[in-house]
């Protein structure tokens, strides 16, 4: 049953109010799938942003989409790209050794940088990151591109609003079904961690929207090379926070449940169905549902054209971006403390 303040919140794009302005010119680097398939055609869905370099050592690669999308500027370093001054800002979606070189160029250079996840190896790398960016003012931007995803939106509009009152407890099962080996030059467990585990940390910490105070945890590496780990966080606020991630299932299977302190239960299944049980002044059984616009079927959906907006904006008005690599700190600390894999016997 669709019930109006569930339903009416079909989740809006943050309005730009820069569209008279001219787009904001983007450097693409590292055309691969993820620029394939979701960057570039989120930003070639977005009147504020046009791309007007592309970067890839990879020659053919780099072609094959500039070819396609027709962009005749085309670097195979980020250097050779900056030197040439014609662009904005960057968006980058490489392995993470490549990003933690591209934020330092980009911020060498002045210029705002939007990486996809993850932004660095490691948390002392991120450190450094986030004192240069702090120190130069300039806006930086992670692709966690879930938050940006309408239902989650959703979801933690509804947590802010006080409506359903709030979060006792949240609970994420984050169950994919890669990597099986070591990704970027690094082992399994590391890879896990800033492939996949980084997601649901990170919207934990910010659908709890509190610091936490404990993080215990249980990992293990199971003898058909899955990978699993299951944490315990307790938030200075009195929220629970549990979360269970593995690389055991067959296919992408993702559920956030949250019960709030007037005992209801909010229910986010695959990123899409959001429904609500036990509302205040609901009748004992009834499920309210919500659902994004059929129209929302997209980039929009999944959060990278919201995100790429966002970051847009931050350019065009130099305000800041959430998430800025700042924001990750938080992540990075708790994926820290997830403990060492034991091997399954
Ligand atoms: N947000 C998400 O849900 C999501 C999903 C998939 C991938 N990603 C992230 O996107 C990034 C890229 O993933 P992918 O699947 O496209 O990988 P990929 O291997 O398909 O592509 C990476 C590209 O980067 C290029 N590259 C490497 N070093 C470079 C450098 N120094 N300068 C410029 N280009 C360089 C490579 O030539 C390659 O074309 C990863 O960090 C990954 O974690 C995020």
């Amino acid at each position: 049953m669709a019930h109006s303040d569930v339903a009416a919140g079909t989740a809006q794009l943050p309005t730009s109010p820069h569209s008279v302005r001219q787009p904001v010119r983007i450097g693409l680097v590292g055309v691969g799938q993820q620029s394939r398939e979701h960057l570039a055609p989120a930003l070639l869905g977005l009147d504020t942003a046009r791309i007007t370099a592309i970067t890839d050592p990879d020659r053919h690669t780099r072609n094959r989409l500039a070819d396609r999308i027709g962009v005749p500027a085309r670097f195979d370093s980020v250097e050779a790209m900056l030197a040439e001054g014609v662009i904005d800002g960057v968006v980058a979606a490489c392995p993470p050794q490549a990003h933690e070189m591209i934020i330092d160029a980009c911020l060498s250079a002045g210029l705002p940088v939007f990486i996809e996840k993850p932004p660095a190896v490691t948390t002392d790398a991120l450190t450094q990151l986030v004192k240069k960016a702090t120190d130069a003012g300039i806006p930086t931007a992670v692709g966690m591109n879930f938050r940006w995803a309408a239902p989650v939106m959703r979801l933690a509009e509804l947590l802010a609003n006080g409506r359903y009152g709030t979060a006792s407890v949240i609970e994420i099962r984050h169950m994919a079904g890669k990597p099986r080996t070591g990704l970027w030059g690094l082992g399994l467990w590391e890879s896990f961690l800033l492939a996949q585990v980084i997601h649901p940390v990170d919207l934990l910490l910010t659908l709890a929207a509190s610091p936490v105070q404990q993080v215990r945890a249980t990992s293990r590496l199971a003898t058909d090379g899955g990978v699993l780990t299951s944490a315990h966080l307790d938030f200075d606020n009195g929220t629970v926070g549990t979360l269970l991630a593995s690389t055991q299932a067959p296919r992408f299977e993702h559920r956030i449940e949250v019960t709030t302190s007037t005992g209801a239960t909010l229910r986010l299944t695959g990123l899409a169905d959001l429904t609500i049980t036990g509302a205040p002044g609901a009748a004992r059984d009834e499920t309210r549902r919500w659902h994004p616009s059929p129209m929302d079927a997209g980039f929009h959906r999944t959060g990278f054209q919201g995100e790429l907006l966002g970051f847009c904006d931050a350019v065009t008005t130099g305000s800041g971006f959430r998430p800025s690599l700042a924001d990750l700190m938080p992540t990075y600390h708790v994926m820290d403390q997830l403990a060492t894999p034991r091997r399954q016997q």
